[in-house]
């Protein structure tokens, strides 16, 4: 892929985001770790620097040599990107004495620059920064200030160097998407090319060729990654795909066969497998989360396994892999947590010897969603909340039963389908419910009860790294709960869960 932009990753927690506004300009880009910059950079129009934790002047600071970068393509640095290329050329980063965090105003703007093209004075930009550059590095002219930051922006003469100690990257910087737009397509000429159709065309083009003849077998979840890698590689090779869909029995309520319809619908060659037996079999007796994770995990290998071996010479392993997922991380505080070992990335089973095929493995989250539109997927598949892998294992906290599944399954069902009706879905980053260990006492009708409590949990969130609860009305909570309490039996108490994340989690296990 041609006209790439490079986004060199100083460990920022913000450069994914960098990644993902490039993207929306409907420019290609990808993530590098700065101790690892491409040896041919003939394919990348332009580099950006990201922001870093490190400070310039410290000791483990990222310090690359950016000769085969600077004079030769258009760059544009970032907080500390900005920070380093002043320090080293002459230039002077100090600790700053007052904080510049947050919420600031370009208060001056130099006149006739490109990098702010139809920004006007005033923009509010997004400051995280404790260094600040106190002198600019030979050749620097500064191009905007704020209150407190004198070199908020500033280029260096003679070359296509930009420098900003703002993020244009994050949501408050409110025109830094213009900013960005003024440095990728007006001053390095990068085209905006990356589009889901061009995205499609490519992909089933580089199916073909990677795959020829060979038969793939894909194991799809009712998750939108899934689908969406199997709707592509089924445009690529029609009926040499085999997808596999299994039941594990602790999906939500329907979901099971009413996913599976969907998917014949689309024309998938796909074989539906109900495991839930052999799912709660495993399962018996275990409390702890982990447990259940692996008890689900191995279950599940064992099941796929069975299945692709009935496919006569399979050779490659589809994988809904998305892009945040192999991105290499910066390690600042020791291994990094983006990856969670519990999420099921990899999960081949060196048995197996398939090949593996990952045809999202450079798409984002929004793009994929926006890739399955291009397909032409359900609209209300592609919207779908995010459900874990170990599902309702995780949901019901104790040990597992059929009962508990079934109690938890119509829970859930009441939930999802009110938010639905109260138009809430699509507000919602996640939700769902979770069943308790716990028996309270109730009274209904004359009779007193002691039966199970459910809680209730709706986020918001971006990733899911972070989330906060979500205000729900009180109006169909109160419905909600109601109808819970009514129609299912073994409830007799609605609780809503009001944690954020940090520092709780979205899941309970
Ligand atoms: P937590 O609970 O860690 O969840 O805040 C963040 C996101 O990850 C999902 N999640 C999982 N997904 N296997 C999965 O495939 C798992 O074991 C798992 N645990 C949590 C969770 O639903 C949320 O979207």
């Amino acid at each position: 892929m041609h006209n790439n932009v490079l986004i060199l990753d100083f460990g920022s927690q913000y450069t994914q985001l960098i990644a993902r506004r490039v993207r929306e300009l409907n420019i290609y880009c990808e993530i590098h770790p700065f101790n690892k910059i491409p040896q041919d950079l003939s394919s990348f129009k332009a580099v950006i620097l990201s922001g870093s934790p490190f400070s310039v002047r410290g000791e483990q600071a990222p310090h690359p040599d950016l000769s085969g970068i600077r004079k030769k393509v258009p760059l544009l640095a970032v907080c500390y990107g900005a920070q380093y290329l002043a320090h080293f050329n002459g230039g002077k980063v100090e600790a700053s004495e007052i904080r510049e965090y947050g919420r600031a105003n370009l208060s001056v703007i130099k006149d006739g620059e490109p990098l702010f093209r139809n920004i006007p004075e005033n923009s509010q930009v997004w400051m995280s920064h404790s260094d600040t550059i106190k002198e600019l590095p030979t050749n620097g002219i500064c191009l905007a200030s704020t209150s407190d930051v004198l070199n908020a922006a500033y280029r260096i003469e003679g070359e296509e160097t930009y420098a900003i100690q703002f993020h244009p990257e994050v949501y408050h910087s409110t025109d830094g998407k213009q900013l960005l737009e003024n440095f990728l397509i007006n001053i390095a000429g990068v085209e905006q090319e990356w589009t889901p159709e061009a995205f499609v065309d490519m992909t089933i083009n580089d199916l073909q060729q990677q795959i020829g003849d060979d038969k793939v077998v894909l194991g799809l979840s009712g998750g939108v990654d899934s689908t969406v890698a199997a709707v592509l590689l089924h445009k690529a090779i029609g009926k040499n795909l085999y997808c596999i869909f299994v039941n594990n029995g602790l999906l939500r309520k329907n979901e099971f066969e009413s996913v599976l319809d969907q998917y014949k619908h689309m024309g998938l060659n796909v074989r539906g497998v109900d495991a839930s037996a052999r799912f709660l079999e495993s399962l018996a007796g275990i409390s702890d989360p982990e447990g259940k994770r692996k008890a689900i995990g191995k279950t599940f290998i064992d099941v796929f396994d069975d299945e692709a071996h009935r496919i006569q010479d399979v050779t490659y392993l589809a994988q809904g892999t998305i892009y945040p997922d192999v991105i290499e991380s910066i390690s600042v505080n020791g291994p990094s947590a983006t990856i969670k070992s519990h999420h099921n990335v990899g999960g081949l089973p060196d048995y197996m010897k398939l090949k593996v095929v990952e045809p999202l493995r450079m798409l984002f989250k929004d793009e994929v969603r926006r890739v399955g539109a291009e397909l032409g997927i359900d609209k209300e598949l592609l919207g779908r909340h995010p459900f874990p892998g170990p599902g309702l294992a995780i949901r019901i906290l104790g040990d597992i039963t059929a009962e508990k599944v079934r109690v938890l399954q119509e829970v859930d069902a009441i939930f999802i389908n009110g938010l639905k009706e109260w138009m809430l879905y699509d507000k919602v980053w996640q939700a769902g419910a979770i069943l308790l260990p716990v028996n309270s006492v109730g009274v209904m009708g004359d009779e007193r009860t002691y039966e199970k409590v459910v809680a209730l949990r709706a986020v918001e969130s971006t990733d899911g790294m972070t989330a906060d609860w979500v205000n729900l009305p009180y109006d169909f909570l109160q419905k909600t709960s109601n109808t819970i309490i009514n129609r299912v039996k073994g409830v007799n108490r609605v609780v809503y869960d009001i944690s954020s994340k940090p520092p709780a989690t979205i899941e309970w296990e």
